[in-house]
């Protein structure tokens, strides 16, 4: 642009000025159409090539706006070395497979409240309520009628009375727990928690079962450093001889490692641990902080939820897993009228009976088949745990059980030289009731990211 302070006079044309702009301005082609010396060729030439230019400028200008507006966010990486101490630990779920135990049920087989069923017909409905799979509707109903005359109904918790009675408890899986190093007492530390796989064990959780909005005040555990040595570690007891109804086709259990306030989805995203084998995950924390100005962003353009932008109708607090238990639940309540027996909801809502499985069935078939029905987007501001999963065989034939494992009432009818001998010639033996999987869980690097609005171009 000119900056040369030129008098404006009356007399001064329109056409001086503009030559006085053409002349002076760095827009480049300019100087040469307005020059007197030039001639008409001369300036078509110069106009076609200043057009041109000018088109090349709008369509780059264009793609950068169309950019800015297709994805107005951006993500930055603040730090890979955020304090692991900032953050709690994981909680770590462990559903077994098998969910009803052999000894369990032969137990509950002799008492008064089992009169009226036959074996196959009791373990039928286990495995109904267990997979929420059902073959026919007549059956159901049959098996339902079983239940009532047995005083065994969904209102006051009697379906989850029965499954607690004969799934296998948190103290006959974990065996033997240590956190960062020293040995604890695993009942202090794993709780049973409801999750989408029925009743499982889970560690530094503060939710508890059937009620999600009454958490625990429990002080959640933070690891000191990251390592090996300042996680959990565990000794699971798979008792394979004592499965008689599963939920899966392999032996062992599902883990899953996910933020504290979460809901467990341990059936739908946990990973397998065989028992056998010693797994070892490095949970890799991230946290991310989104900024306010997102709000102003098309939610669909972000991809993530700013907090109180969207209200959920059972849980107080809002993250995608919860979303997604209420969405489900509201979808349920709508064609059924009830929800299953193990679902962290509030006390108020009605359990389902057998009769409405084949309902329950359905109700999630077609949410599993229109994604759109049950969309939840995460939090923008959150914690995410991505774990690494490594194995190999355990134990090995140096290895020594822990005197609270050797001194285990399960385990006193056995000799120390039976274990010894598991241990050291694992292919001999075949007895499999001793079957035992290893989990380390600890932490890896944090990293710490910012999302943000980018400014406008
Ligand atoms: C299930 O448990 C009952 C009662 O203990 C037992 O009689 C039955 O054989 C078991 N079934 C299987 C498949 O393990
Ligand atoms: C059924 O169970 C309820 C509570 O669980 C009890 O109050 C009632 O007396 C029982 N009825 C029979 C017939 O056993
Ligand atoms: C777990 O089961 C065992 C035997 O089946 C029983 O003795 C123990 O009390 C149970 N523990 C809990 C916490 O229910
Ligand atoms: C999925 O659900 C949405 C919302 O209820 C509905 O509009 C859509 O038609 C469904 N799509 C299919 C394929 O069922
Ligand atoms: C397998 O272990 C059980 C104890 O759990 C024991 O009673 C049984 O004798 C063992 N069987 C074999 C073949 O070693």
């Amino acid at each position: 642009m000119t900056n040369k302070r030129t008098p404006i006079r009356k007399a001064y044309s329109m056409l001086n000025l503009s030559k006085e702009f053409a002349a002076n301005t760095s827009m480049h082609g300019l100087k040469f159409i307005a020059q007197d010396e030039a001639s008409l060729p001369e300036r078509i030439l110069w106009i076609a090539l200043f057009l041109v230019g000018l088109l090349f400028a709008v369509i780059f200008s264009w793609n950068l706006w169309q950019n800015w507006q297709e994805s107005p966010v951006l993500i930055t990486i603040q730090t890979a070395n955020y304090p692991i101490k900032e953050y709690p630990f994981p909680t770590v779920t462990i559903c077994s497979v098998n969910k009803v135990s052999t000894r369990a049920l032969g137990h509950w087989m002799s008492t008064d409240e089992a009169k009226n069923f036959k074996l196959d017909e009791i373990r039928r409905i286990l495995e109904i309520m267990s997979t929420n799979r059902v073959e026919n509707e007549e059956e159901v109903a049959r098996l339902s009628q079983l239940l009532l005359q047995a005083n065994i109904s969904s209102s006051n918790e009697g379906y989850e009375n029965l499954m607690n009675r004969l799934s296998p408890n948190c103290s006959e899986m974990v065996i033997y727990c240590s956190w960062e190093g020293k040995e604890e007492d695993c009942a202090h530390l794993f709780d049973s928690e409801a999750t989408d796989d029925g009743f499982c064990c889970s560690f530094n959780s503060i939710v508890i079962r059937r009620d999600a909005n009454s958490m625990t005040n429990k002080r959640l555990r933070h690891a000191r450093t990251s390592g090996v040595y300042a996680g959990l570690s565990v000794l699971l007891n798979a008792e394979i001889e004592d499965y008689n109804v599963t939920s899966s086709s392999i032996s062992g259990f599902k883990v899953s490692i996910q933020d504290p306030k979460d809901f467990a989805r341990t059936g739908r995203i946990g990973f397998l641990a065989s028992p056998g084998f010693q797994i070892d995950a490095a949970v890799n924390g991230q946290t991310q902080i989104g900024n306010d100005q997102l709000r102003t962003i098309d939610l669909k353009k972000r991809l993530c939820t700013t907090t109180q932008e969207i209200t959920l109708q059972y849980f107080d607090d809002y993250t995608g897993p919860y979303c997604q238990l209420d969405c489900l639940t509201t979808h349920f309540l709508a064609n059924c009228f009830c929800v299953p027996y193990y679902y962290p909801v509030p006390a108020r809502l009605p359990v389902c009976n057998l009769l409405s499985y084949p309902c329950l069935e359905k109700a999630n078939e077609l949410v599993v088949q229109n994604s759109s029905l049950c969309d939840c987007p995460d939090e923008c501001t959150t914690v995410w745990y991505r774990n690494e999963i490594s194995s190999g065989t355990f134990p090995n034939s140096v290895w020594e059980y822990p005197n609270s494992v050797l001194n285990r009432p399960e385990f006193q009818h056995l000799s120390t030289n039976y274990l010894d001998a598991y241990a050291k010639y694992l292919n001999l033996f075949q007895n499999r009731s001793l079957f035992l999987l290893k989990l380390l869980t600890h932490q890896t690097q944090k990293e710490f990211r910012q999302i943000k609005r980018l400014p406008q171009v």
